[in-house]
């Protein structure tokens, strides 16, 4: 016989018992489903659960932002690619505008300011305005200043004096307006209203350390004749600093600027299609540095004059080292231009 076992099974190992009871009734009444309020309303977009037809997706907020966006760029795109297209497209314009259009600037003076505001704050060139006066130092003449569009970047510390000059009697008036407010304890401050074409000397009747100017090459019928005389007014250690517009890197763009120029020159009184590396290398002032942005159309350019020899201007020898000087000099300056015709 045997033993019976020492210890019964447990509950959970005995074999499980047929119920004679009957089935409790369920502590709660399941409830039709209801979404929470803060869920959103299905949207007639929603993508129907039932149907066979796959899900649409619809992108959170978060991408949505972006995506706008990115169909605002697109649009702004589409639409100036047409602009571009139409302008290349067209005939040349056949408006008749004479080459001094300098006259423009008394008519425009009022509102020039509010017309370019924009397009310099796209294009970084208030920037470009900053770093280029930075550089400034001692006696210091600002030509084609128009309306002080600089006014604000002179290192005063270091300008001995300051001499604003440009041919329009209301550009300069704002320009110095401009500074008197920007400036009112700054003394050594002079306004012209002359030529860059013509001679002039710092308030002590000496040469300039600093020559500098914005936007000038492109509003004067004789860009080279202008350089030369920025040479004759700085000193022989003196510096031109310059920062200017004209032909671009790439013969698409050139053709457009060439397209609108007389359009542009008449209404603006500046001529955007020059060829400013060939106004330095003909102009054979001494190139200390140029860089080209925005597709090769803006120019920074450092100039230096040509070598002297003996006291007078006009003493500058064509020696055979000159000679070989000058066309180094200028070979920098169409290096520039020679660059752009290979990217074409
Ligand atoms: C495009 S605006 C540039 C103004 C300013 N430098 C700037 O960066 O905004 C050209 C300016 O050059 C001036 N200008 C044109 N020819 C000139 C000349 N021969 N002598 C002096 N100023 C001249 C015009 O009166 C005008 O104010």
């Amino acid at each position: 016989m045997r033993n019976p076992p020492k210890n019964p099974p447990s509950s959970s190992q005995r074999p499980p018992q047929k119920s004679t009871q009957a089935p409790k009734p369920l502590p709660y009444k399941p409830q039709p489903y209801r979404p929470p309020e803060s869920a959103p309303a299905p949207s007639p977009l929603t993508a129907p659960t039932t149907s066979s037809t796959p899900p649409r997706f619809i992108p959170p907020r978060s991408r949505r932002i972006p995506l706008y966006l990115a169909g605002g760029v697109a649009l702004i795109g589409g639409a100036y690619t047409v602009f571009i297209h139409r302008s290349l497209s067209g005939p040349p314009s056949t408006l008749n505008v004479p080459a001094d259009v300098t006259d423009r600037y008394d008519a425009k003076a009022g509102f020039f300011d509010a017309e370019v505001n924009w397009t310099e704050w796209a294009w970084g060139i208030k920037k470009l305005r900053r770093k280029l006066t930075q550089k400034a130092y001692g006696d210091v003449l600002e030509v084609s200043a128009g309306t002080g569009r600089n006014v604000d970047f002179f290192p005063l510390e270091r300008c001995k004096s300051v001499t604003l000059l440009d041919l329009s009697a209301p550009m300069l008036e704002i320009a110095r307006k401009k500074w008197m407010e920007s400036h009112p304890a700054y003394k050594n401050v002079r306004f012209l209203q002359q030529s860059a074409l013509e001679p002039v000397s710092s308030p002590g009747g000496d040469k300039f350390d600093t020559v500098i100017q914005t936007f000038g090459l492109c509003s004067t019928p004789e860009p080279e004749k202008l350089l030369r005389n920025l040479e004759k007014v700085v000193k022989e250690d003196g510096q031109i600093l310059l920062l200017e517009h004209g032909r671009s890197n790439y013969k698409w763009l050139d053709r457009l600027l060439d397209n609108s120029a007389p359009s542009h020159a008449d209404k603006w009184g500046c001529w955007w299609n020059k060829d400013i590396g060939a106004i330095v290398g003909a102009s054979e002032l001494q190139v200390v540095r140029i860089k080209r942005r925005h597709l090769g159309t803006m120019w920074w350019i450092e100039l230096k004059p040509r070598k002297r020899r003996g006291h007078s201007e006009e003493a500058i020898e064509d020696t055979s080292d000159e000679k070989q000087l000058k066309l180094e000099q200028r070979g920098i300056a169409e290096q520039h231009v020679a660059k752009k015709s290979e990217k074409k």
